[in-house]
Protein backbone atom coordinates (compact mmCIF):
# COMPACT_ATOMS: atom_id res chain seq x y z
CA UNK A 1 0.00 0.00 0.00
CA UNK A 2 1.10 3.60 -0.42
CA UNK A 3 2.26 5.77 2.22
CA UNK A 4 0.04 8.39 3.34
CA UNK A 5 1.06 11.89 3.01
CA UNK A 6 -0.75 14.91 4.98
CA UNK A 7 0.82 18.05 5.13
CA UNK A 8 -1.10 21.66 4.60
CA UNK A 9 -0.52 25.60 5.08
CA UNK A 10 -2.12 28.64 6.85
CA UNK A 11 -3.80 30.51 4.38
CA UNK A 12 -2.62 33.97 5.67
CA UNK A 13 -0.47 34.95 2.55
CA UNK A 14 0.37 34.31 -0.85
CA UNK A 15 3.29 31.83 -1.03
CA UNK A 16 7.41 33.03 -1.68
CA UNK A 17 9.91 31.32 -3.12
CA UNK A 18 11.06 30.93 0.33
CA UNK A 19 7.94 28.15 0.82
CA UNK A 20 8.78 26.71 -3.08
CA UNK A 21 12.35 25.59 -2.42
CA UNK A 22 11.19 25.30 1.07
CA UNK A 23 8.54 22.62 0.71
CA UNK A 24 6.32 23.03 -2.47
CA UNK A 25 8.87 22.04 -4.64
CA UNK A 26 9.35 18.68 -2.38
CA UNK A 27 5.74 17.66 -2.41
CA UNK A 28 5.57 18.04 -6.20
CA UNK A 29 8.34 15.68 -6.27
CA UNK A 30 6.53 13.47 -3.70
CA UNK A 31 3.85 13.82 -5.62
CA UNK A 32 4.85 13.08 -8.80
CA UNK A 33 7.07 9.69 -8.06
CA UNK A 34 3.80 7.83 -7.75
CA UNK A 35 5.15 6.41 -4.42
CA UNK A 36 2.60 8.22 -1.68
CA UNK A 37 -1.02 8.63 -1.49
CA UNK A 38 -1.21 13.09 -0.68
CA UNK A 39 -3.48 14.90 1.16
CA UNK A 40 -2.86 18.61 1.23
CA UNK A 41 -4.83 20.95 4.07
CA UNK A 42 -5.70 24.55 3.50
CA UNK A 43 -5.55 25.26 7.36
CA UNK A 44 -7.97 27.83 7.92
CA UNK A 45 -9.08 27.15 11.33
CA UNK A 46 -5.36 27.28 12.12
CA UNK A 47 -4.91 30.32 10.68
CA UNK A 48 -7.80 31.64 12.96
CA UNK A 49 -6.53 30.99 16.04
CA UNK A 50 -4.32 34.34 15.27
CA UNK A 51 -6.25 35.92 12.85
CA UNK A 52 -9.76 35.14 14.60
CA UNK A 53 -10.03 39.08 14.51
CA UNK A 54 -9.42 39.08 10.53
CA UNK A 55 -12.19 36.42 9.15
CA UNK A 56 -11.90 37.84 5.53
CA UNK A 57 -7.94 37.55 5.14
CA UNK A 58 -8.37 33.84 5.95
CA UNK A 59 -11.07 33.28 3.47
CA UNK A 60 -9.41 35.49 0.57
CA UNK A 61 -6.14 34.16 0.97
CA UNK A 62 -7.83 30.01 0.78
CA UNK A 63 -8.04 30.87 -2.76
CA UNK A 64 -5.20 32.36 -3.17
CA UNK A 65 -3.00 29.56 -1.44
CA UNK A 66 -5.04 27.14 -3.82
CA UNK A 67 -3.91 28.95 -6.73
CA UNK A 68 -0.16 28.83 -5.74
CA UNK A 69 -0.15 25.22 -5.63
CA UNK A 70 -2.02 24.35 -8.83
CA UNK A 71 0.41 26.69 -10.16
CA UNK A 72 3.55 25.05 -9.16
CA UNK A 73 2.44 21.81 -9.87
CA UNK A 74 0.33 20.46 -7.16
CA UNK A 75 -2.54 18.08 -9.46
CA UNK A 76 -5.69 17.64 -8.41
CA UNK A 77 -5.29 14.23 -10.41
CA UNK A 78 -3.19 13.10 -8.00
CA UNK A 79 -3.23 14.55 -4.43
CA UNK A 80 -6.35 15.36 -2.45
CA UNK A 81 -6.55 19.37 -1.56
CA UNK A 82 -9.02 20.28 0.88
CA UNK A 83 -10.26 22.75 3.28
CA UNK A 84 -9.54 21.97 7.10
CA UNK A 85 -12.72 23.44 8.07
CA UNK A 86 -14.86 21.66 5.87
CA UNK A 87 -13.84 18.59 7.98
CA UNK A 88 -15.69 18.40 11.41
CA UNK A 89 -14.18 15.10 12.10
CA UNK A 90 -11.31 16.74 12.71
CA UNK A 91 -12.81 19.29 14.83
CA UNK A 92 -14.10 16.49 16.94
CA UNK A 93 -11.14 14.72 17.06
CA UNK A 94 -9.44 17.60 18.74
CA UNK A 95 -11.86 17.73 21.59
CA UNK A 96 -11.06 14.29 21.92
CA UNK A 97 -7.40 14.69 22.03
CA UNK A 98 -7.81 17.78 24.06
CA UNK A 99 -8.00 15.36 27.35
CA UNK A 100 -4.53 13.35 26.62
CA UNK A 101 -2.27 16.81 26.60
CA UNK A 102 -1.28 19.18 29.56
CA UNK A 103 -1.19 22.83 29.08
CA UNK A 104 2.22 22.56 30.71
CA UNK A 105 3.02 20.15 27.19
CA UNK A 106 2.00 22.94 25.23
CA UNK A 107 3.20 25.41 27.19
CA UNK A 108 6.64 24.03 26.38
CA UNK A 109 5.91 23.47 22.55
CA UNK A 110 9.09 25.28 21.16
CA UNK A 111 7.10 26.52 18.04
CA UNK A 112 4.28 27.69 20.04
CA UNK A 113 6.60 29.27 22.75
CA UNK A 114 8.51 31.54 19.68
CA UNK A 115 4.82 32.17 17.79
CA UNK A 116 3.28 33.25 21.17
CA UNK A 117 6.43 35.48 22.01
CA UNK A 118 5.58 37.40 18.51
CA UNK A 119 2.55 37.83 18.78
CA UNK A 120 2.44 39.99 21.91
CA UNK A 121 0.43 42.73 20.22
CA UNK A 122 -2.59 40.22 19.62
CA UNK A 123 -2.64 38.15 22.49
CA UNK A 124 -1.10 40.66 25.28
CA UNK A 125 -0.32 38.83 28.47
CA UNK A 126 -2.54 36.19 28.10
CA UNK A 127 -2.71 33.90 24.99
CA UNK A 128 -5.89 31.79 24.09
CA UNK A 129 -6.93 28.09 24.75
CA UNK A 130 -7.54 28.30 20.82
CA UNK A 131 -4.03 29.04 19.94
CA UNK A 132 -1.83 27.58 23.15
CA UNK A 133 -3.70 24.45 21.49
CA UNK A 134 -3.05 24.49 17.57
CA UNK A 135 -0.98 21.63 18.14
CA UNK A 136 -3.67 19.37 19.53
CA UNK A 137 -5.78 20.19 16.04
CA UNK A 138 -2.56 20.03 13.88
CA UNK A 139 -2.03 16.17 15.60
CA UNK A 140 -5.89 15.64 14.49
CA UNK A 141 -5.53 16.92 11.32
CA UNK A 142 -2.73 14.47 10.72
CA UNK A 143 -4.56 11.31 12.16
CA UNK A 144 -7.73 12.22 10.52
CA UNK A 145 -6.20 11.30 7.86
CA UNK A 146 -3.66 8.39 9.23
CA UNK A 147 -0.91 11.00 7.66
CA UNK A 148 2.40 8.35 7.84
CA UNK A 149 4.50 11.03 6.21
CA UNK A 150 4.56 14.89 6.90
CA UNK A 151 6.70 16.56 4.66
CA UNK A 152 7.46 20.66 6.76
CA UNK A 153 10.11 22.61 7.63
CA UNK A 154 11.84 22.14 10.94
CA UNK A 155 9.78 24.87 12.54
CA UNK A 156 7.07 22.01 12.62
CA UNK A 157 9.31 19.57 14.06
CA UNK A 158 7.96 20.13 17.84
CA UNK A 159 4.37 19.83 16.47
CA UNK A 160 4.63 16.10 14.52
CA UNK A 161 6.70 15.15 17.87
CA UNK A 162 3.73 16.38 20.09
CA UNK A 163 1.57 14.51 17.63
CA UNK A 164 3.40 11.34 18.10
CA UNK A 165 3.11 11.66 21.72
CA UNK A 166 -0.98 12.34 21.65
CA UNK A 167 -0.58 9.05 19.79
CA UNK A 168 0.80 6.96 21.63
CA UNK A 169 -1.28 8.08 24.51
CA UNK A 170 -4.02 7.37 22.31
CA UNK A 171 -3.72 4.31 21.40
CA UNK A 172 -2.49 2.66 25.34
CA UNK A 173 -5.93 3.91 26.40
CA UNK A 174 -8.39 3.27 23.70
CA UNK A 175 -6.06 0.69 21.92
CA UNK A 176 -4.09 0.97 18.53
CA UNK A 177 -5.88 2.92 16.33
CA UNK A 178 -3.40 5.74 14.80
CA UNK A 179 -0.19 5.16 13.40
CA UNK A 180 2.78 7.64 14.82
CA UNK A 181 3.42 9.96 11.99
CA UNK A 182 6.93 11.06 10.71
CA UNK A 183 8.04 14.37 9.08
CA UNK A 184 9.83 14.22 5.87
CA UNK A 185 12.62 17.74 6.41
CA UNK A 186 12.72 19.55 3.23
CA UNK A 187 16.09 18.93 1.39
CA UNK A 188 15.91 22.71 0.44
CA UNK A 189 17.03 24.52 3.29
CA UNK A 190 15.52 27.68 4.51
CA UNK A 191 15.88 31.14 2.00
CA UNK A 192 17.12 33.74 2.99
CA UNK A 193 15.44 37.17 2.56
CA UNK A 194 16.15 39.93 0.29
CA UNK A 195 17.69 41.36 2.87
CA UNK A 196 19.81 38.69 3.87
CA UNK A 197 17.86 37.99 7.00
CA UNK A 198 18.10 34.36 7.41
CA UNK A 199 14.10 34.07 6.66
CA UNK A 200 12.20 35.18 3.91
CA UNK A 201 8.62 36.59 5.42
CA UNK A 202 5.71 38.91 4.36
CA UNK A 203 6.42 40.33 7.73
CA UNK A 204 9.78 41.08 7.17
CA UNK A 205 8.73 42.82 3.71
CA UNK A 206 11.66 40.65 2.36
CA UNK A 207 10.07 38.08 -0.07
CA UNK A 208 9.35 37.82 -3.50
CA UNK A 209 6.14 35.85 -4.20
CA UNK A 210 5.45 33.49 -6.81
CA UNK A 211 3.04 35.82 -7.72
CA UNK A 212 5.11 39.14 -8.15
CA UNK A 213 4.97 40.86 -11.52
CA UNK A 214 7.89 41.42 -13.70
CA UNK A 215 8.29 45.01 -12.50
CA UNK A 216 7.93 43.89 -8.74
CA UNK A 217 10.60 41.67 -9.33
CA UNK A 218 12.75 43.83 -10.90
CA UNK A 219 12.49 46.13 -7.79
CA UNK A 220 12.97 43.82 -5.72
CA UNK A 221 16.42 42.10 -6.91
CA UNK A 222 17.52 46.11 -7.38
CA UNK A 223 17.14 46.20 -3.81
CA UNK A 224 18.88 42.95 -2.50
CA UNK A 225 21.78 43.01 -0.09
CA UNK A 226 25.11 42.60 -1.60
CA UNK A 227 28.78 42.78 -0.52
CA UNK A 228 28.94 46.54 1.46
CA UNK A 229 32.55 46.07 0.67
CA UNK A 230 32.45 46.32 -2.38
CA UNK A 231 31.64 50.22 -3.65
CA UNK A 232 32.94 50.45 -7.69
CA UNK A 233 32.53 47.52 -10.02
CA UNK A 234 36.53 46.91 -10.29
CA UNK A 235 36.68 46.70 -5.74
CA UNK A 236 37.01 42.71 -5.30
CA UNK A 237 34.05 40.95 -4.26
CA UNK A 238 32.96 38.74 -1.66
CA UNK A 239 29.99 36.57 -3.28
CA UNK A 240 29.47 34.87 -0.18
CA UNK A 241 28.24 37.67 1.62
CA UNK A 242 25.91 38.58 -1.39
CA UNK A 243 22.08 38.03 -1.61
CA UNK A 244 22.32 38.34 -5.21
CA UNK A 245 24.95 35.64 -6.05
CA UNK A 246 22.69 33.89 -3.05
CA UNK A 247 19.84 34.31 -5.63
CA UNK A 248 21.85 33.20 -8.57
CA UNK A 249 23.02 29.82 -7.29
CA UNK A 250 19.10 28.91 -6.91
CA UNK A 251 17.70 30.29 -10.39
CA UNK A 252 20.60 30.52 -13.00
CA UNK A 253 22.47 27.41 -14.57
CA UNK A 254 25.21 25.81 -13.01
CA UNK A 255 28.70 27.54 -15.38
CA UNK A 256 26.60 31.16 -14.80
CA UNK A 257 26.87 30.83 -11.65
CA UNK A 258 30.42 29.98 -11.31
CA UNK A 259 31.46 32.46 -14.13
CA UNK A 260 29.52 35.30 -11.83
CA UNK A 261 31.59 34.03 -8.86
CA UNK A 262 34.83 34.49 -10.28
CA UNK A 263 34.06 37.74 -12.01
CA UNK A 264 33.04 38.89 -8.75
CA UNK A 265 36.26 38.21 -6.63
CA UNK A 266 38.36 39.70 -10.10
CA UNK A 267 36.34 43.17 -9.83
CA UNK A 268 35.29 42.11 -12.96
CA UNK A 269 31.51 42.43 -12.89
CA UNK A 270 29.29 45.31 -11.83
CA UNK A 271 26.56 44.71 -9.30
CA UNK A 272 24.10 46.06 -11.37
CA UNK A 273 24.47 43.83 -14.21
CA UNK A 274 24.38 41.09 -12.18
CA UNK A 275 21.24 41.91 -10.73
CA UNK A 276 19.66 42.63 -14.46
CA UNK A 277 20.79 39.03 -15.02
CA UNK A 278 19.20 37.57 -11.91
CA UNK A 279 15.90 39.33 -12.57
CA UNK A 280 16.28 38.25 -15.87
CA UNK A 281 16.46 34.33 -14.57
CA UNK A 282 14.12 35.12 -11.97
CA UNK A 283 11.36 36.31 -14.42
CA UNK A 284 11.89 33.13 -16.70
CA UNK A 285 12.24 30.34 -13.76
CA UNK A 286 8.76 31.61 -12.47
CA UNK A 287 7.45 32.21 -16.08
CA UNK A 288 5.66 28.94 -15.99
CA UNK A 289 3.95 29.09 -12.46
CA UNK A 290 2.71 32.65 -13.32
CA UNK A 291 1.36 32.01 -16.78
CA UNK A 292 -0.66 28.78 -14.78
CA UNK A 293 -2.00 31.14 -12.39
CA UNK A 294 -2.88 33.82 -14.83
CA UNK A 295 -5.61 31.00 -16.10
CA UNK A 296 -6.74 30.24 -12.34
CA UNK A 297 -7.05 33.93 -11.75
CA UNK A 298 -9.31 34.13 -15.03
CA UNK A 299 -11.34 30.53 -14.20
CA UNK A 300 -12.05 31.26 -9.96
CA UNK A 301 -15.21 28.53 -10.65
CA UNK A 302 -12.61 26.07 -12.08
CA UNK A 303 -10.12 26.33 -8.92
CA UNK A 304 -13.65 26.35 -6.54
CA UNK A 305 -14.88 22.95 -8.38
CA UNK A 306 -11.47 21.69 -7.33
CA UNK A 307 -11.63 21.97 -3.86
CA UNK A 308 -15.25 21.51 -3.47
CA UNK A 309 -14.13 17.69 -4.90
CA UNK A 310 -11.37 17.37 -2.93
CA UNK A 311 -13.30 18.16 0.35
CA UNK A 312 -15.43 15.82 -0.74
CA UNK A 313 -13.32 13.24 -1.47
CA UNK A 314 -11.30 13.90 2.24
CA UNK A 315 -14.21 13.76 3.85
CA UNK A 316 -15.27 10.33 3.05
CA UNK A 317 -11.40 9.13 4.55
CA UNK A 318 -12.15 11.31 8.13
CA UNK A 319 -15.49 9.52 8.34
CA UNK A 320 -14.01 6.20 8.27
CA UNK A 321 -11.45 7.33 10.65
CA UNK A 322 -13.71 8.99 12.74
CA UNK A 323 -16.06 5.50 13.37
CA UNK A 324 -13.18 3.77 14.50
CA UNK A 325 -11.73 6.30 17.09
CA UNK A 326 -15.59 5.93 18.30
CA UNK A 327 -15.88 2.75 18.67
CA UNK A 328 -12.13 2.36 20.11
CA UNK A 329 -13.57 4.97 22.76
CA UNK A 330 -16.80 3.48 23.65
CA UNK A 331 -18.90 6.10 21.78
CA UNK A 332 -20.50 3.94 19.18
CA UNK A 333 -23.93 4.72 20.61
CA UNK A 334 -26.29 3.69 17.73
CA UNK A 335 -25.22 1.70 15.47
N1 LIG B 1 1.32 24.42 10.95
C1 LIG B 1 1.34 24.51 9.53
C2 LIG B 1 1.79 25.95 9.17
O1 LIG B 1 2.16 26.69 10.01
C3 LIG B 1 0.03 24.24 8.87
C4 LIG B 1 -0.59 22.91 9.21
C5 LIG B 1 -1.79 22.70 9.80
C6 LIG B 1 -0.04 21.62 8.94
N2 LIG B 1 -2.04 21.39 9.94
C7 LIG B 1 -0.99 20.69 9.42
C8 LIG B 1 1.16 21.17 8.35
C9 LIG B 1 -0.76 19.33 9.33
C10 LIG B 1 1.38 19.79 8.27
C11 LIG B 1 0.43 18.88 8.76
O2 LIG B 1 1.74 26.33 8.02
Amino acid sequence: MKKRILTGDRPTGKLHIGHYFGSLKKRVEMQNSGDYEMYILIADVQALTDNFNNPEKVRNNVRELMMDYLSCGIDPKKTTIYIQSMIPETAELTVYYSNLVTIARLQRNPTVKTEIAQKKDLFGESVTYGFLGYPVSQAADITTFQGELVPAGEDQEPLIEQCREIVRKFNSIYGEVFKEPQIVLSEGKRIKGLDGNEKMGKSLGNAIYLSDSEEEITKKVMSAVTDPNRIKKDDLGNPDVCMVYYYHKLFSVNDEVQNICKECKAGERGCVACKKQLTKNIIEYLRPIKEKRAYYEEHPEIVDEILKEGTEKARIVAKDTMKKVKKAMKLDYFD
